[in-house]
């Protein structure tokens, strides 16, 4: 991993990856995002994942989580528990005061975008799990939390949106996801914790891409959601896949896999050779911003805050698709 180069850091368990994982596992096979900076006292780097814990915790072995118990402080990406975070990423979304999608897309997408949320809208109540409402989870609510406010929303948001409102990804809801989870641990066991990114950092990034490039991700995200819809396409790429490799310790499909908080992936799609290009624009520039870029002003901020607090232990909780 590109932490290795910074910080040299060692492998605090190894999990061999058989192609297939077969629970239960030994502790000894069990995932291993877990690397370990060698001071006094350690600090430590934990890859995690933005799906609901229930899926993965069993396969996190313990010594990750006894690195987090003992840390003294807890850094994530951006620290969702703050209400600031929240506010301030929901208003980054949005469009500018005043407008609203049906002003900025083009009729067509605009009209099809309208169709599949109405659909969506329709099917909510039946993708729901009886354990959802019994925890007083409803459509309704479910869905405006998600999409209520989305004709103000950038087109860009949209379709991260668009792509969280699948089946498989309803049906997960309602369980803190990974990183949310030891977020609320950290508060639970008060441990120090704090965030190594601006919400503004995560966000401009994603509302740097330009008007052609936007319409064309909607484009095609609403084109395989319409595939999906009339059952002539199966769901080509699922959240199911990422628990599998992540409890299976599999880095190398985590990295650069497209997880529900990325960026859909549509370069393998059968495009046209002018559409293969815009894909591959897209593509390159997320790559950079989102992942590059990124990694070098984390890294900057972690080294920083080691230097600056070296009798603190640390754990640092970033996407293990980020690195
Ligand atoms: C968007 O960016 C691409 C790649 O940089 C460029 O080819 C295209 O002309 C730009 N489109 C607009 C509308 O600015
Ligand atoms: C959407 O994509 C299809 C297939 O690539 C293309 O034919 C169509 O013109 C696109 N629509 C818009 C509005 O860009
Ligand atoms: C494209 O699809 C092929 C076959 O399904 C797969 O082997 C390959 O890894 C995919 N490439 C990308 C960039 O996803």
């Amino acid at each position: 991993v590109c932490w290795m180069k910074v910080f040299c850091l060692q492998p605090a368990g190894h999990c061999s990856f058989t192609g297939l994982c077969f629970s239960p596992l030994q502790q000894s096979e069990l995932n291993s995002f877990l690397w370990t900076i060698k001071r006094d006292p350690p600090s430590y780097f934990f890859g995690t994942i933005h799906v609901p814990y229930t899926r993965v915790w069993d396969f996190i072995p313990e010594n990750s989580k006894k690195a987090f118990q003992h840390s003294h402080i807890v850094y994530f990406e951006l620290d969702l528990t703050d209400p600031y975070t929240i506010s301030a990423l929901t208003s980054c979304q949005l469009l500018p005061q005043g407008e609203n999608l049906q002003d900025v897309l083009p009729r067509d997408i605009y009209r099809r975008l309208k169709r599949h949320l109405e659909y969506v809208k329709l099917m909510m109540p039946s993708w729901m799990t009886p354990d959802q409402r019994g925890k007083g989870l409803y459509a309704d609510y479910l869905f405006n939390a998600i999409a209520g406010n989305w004709e103000r929303k950038r087109p860009v948001w949209v379709m991260l949106m668009v792509n969280s409102l699948t089946e498989v990804d309803i049906k997960s809801r309602g369980v803190p996801v990974l990183d949310l989870y030891l977020a609320q641990e950290a508060e639970r066991l008060r441990k120090q914790t704090g965030a190594v990114e601006k919400v503004e950092e995560q966000c401009h990034p994603l509302n740097g891409l330009n008007f052609s490039q936007v319409i064309f991700a909607l484009n095609q995200t609403l084109l395989q959601q319409e595939s999906l819809r009339a059952g002539s396409l199966q769901t080509p790429y699922t959240t199911e896949d990422l628990i599998e490799h992540y409890n299976c310790g599999d880095l190398n499909s985590i990295i650069f896999s497209h997880d529900t908080s990325q960026v859909p992936n549509f370069i393998n799609a059968t495009l046209p050779p002018n559409e293969r290009i815009t894909a591959q624009e897209i593509d390159s520039y997320f790559r950079q911003e989102l992942i590059y870029k990124r990694n070098e002003r984390m890294g900057k901020r972690v080294k920083d805050l080691l230097e600056e607090y070296p009798d603190k232990s640390f754990f640092f909780a970033f996407g293990a698709g980020t690195c």
